[in-house]
């Protein structure tokens, strides 16, 4: 884990992306060049009797405004506080935390499953792969989510010039039902090796965790857990290991092996 630091930064810019999703840009941010795809910062909303901090994936970085983006969908009291928050706000972070996804290798295609809010560390690990890539073919974005408002910041991952392809559970976008379904079929029809990288609702986690193991497909996924600490003190985010025993997910996570965490 890199050296964890606490700032006071500013909102930058606030973008309403519908459906309760909001993003933000925060700046500025000094460990903003260390910052790997699937890691997270640990916001403390202000001016309020909320203690515990909350938890939010990186989705996007700019090193030279020293700025990171993250994206929310007002959950509870937290996300709902920070939603009417506005540029100048000023906030207090915690970060980098976590762990990271690690990189496919050159002959391997990789799957990127984003399930929802789920979307924001997938995002960042496809801009990140993207301009390594010399062949775009060898990666895949999958994003789905209830209806089309779910699917936000679609012609940002456009342009990383990857295939995306996107399913509704209403057929409102792309195809109609899981995105599990749809990267189900995608792998029936790949010839080749694959590495598989989700992070979404724990029903799609379960699912794409027990089709990977099924097809002996190797993968990470991003899970999320209660964090009140963040840094692996008061064990509030501990989830059972397959193998035995418990994880922090904070800690020693929030980025695990297919089959690691018993979900
Ligand atoms: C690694 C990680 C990455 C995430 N990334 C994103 C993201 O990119 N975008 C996004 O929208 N969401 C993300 N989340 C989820 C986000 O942190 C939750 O949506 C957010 O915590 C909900 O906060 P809330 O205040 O709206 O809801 P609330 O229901 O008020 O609070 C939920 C969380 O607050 C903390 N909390 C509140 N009260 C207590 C208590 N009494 N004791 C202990 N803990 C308490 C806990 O962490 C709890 O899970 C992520 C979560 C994790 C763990
Ligand atoms: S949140 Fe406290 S140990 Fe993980």
């Amino acid at each position: 884990m890199s050296k964890i630091t606490v700032e006071q930064a500013t909102i930058e810019r606030k973008k309403e992306l519908g459906n309760s999703y909001f993003a933000f840009e925060i700046s500025p941010f000094s460990k903003v060049k260390a910052i790997k795809p699937g890691q997270f910062v640990h916001i403390k909303i202000p001016h309020t009797d909320i203690y515990f901090r909350r938890a939010f994936s990186v989705y996007d970085v700019h090193p030279q405004k020293k700025a990171v983006e993250i994206i929310f969908k007002v959950f509870g009291r937290g996300t709902a506080l920070l939603s009417r928050l506005h540029p100048g706000d000023h906030l207090d972070i915690l970060g980098p935390l976590g762990n990271s996804f690690a990189f496919p290798t050159k002959k391997e295609t990789a799957l990127l499953v984003a399930g929802g809010i789920g979307m924001p560390p997938i995002y960042f690990l496809a801009k990140e792969l993207a301009p390594i890539m010399t062949n775009k073919s060898k990666a895949v974005f999958f994003y789905g989510g209830n209806s089309r408002t779910d699917l936000v910041e679609l012609a940002r991952i456009k342009r990383l010039g990857i295939r995306v392809v996107t399913a509704t559970e209403d057929g409102s976008l792309g195809f109609r039902g899981l995105i599990t379904k749809a990267l189900a079929k995608e792998i029936d029809g790949l010839s080749g090796d694959c590495r598989i990288y989700a992070c979404g609702p724990e029903g799609m986690l379960k699912a794409v965790d027990r089709l990977a193991l099924e097809k002996s497909i190797p993968g990470q996924l991003s899970l999320e857990a209660p964090m009140p600490c963040g840094i692996g003190i008061c064990l509030g985010c501990i989830l059972p290991l397959t193998a035995g025993g418990y994880t922090r997910v904070c800690r020693e996570g929030p980025v695990y092996n297919v089959g690691e965490v018993r979900l």
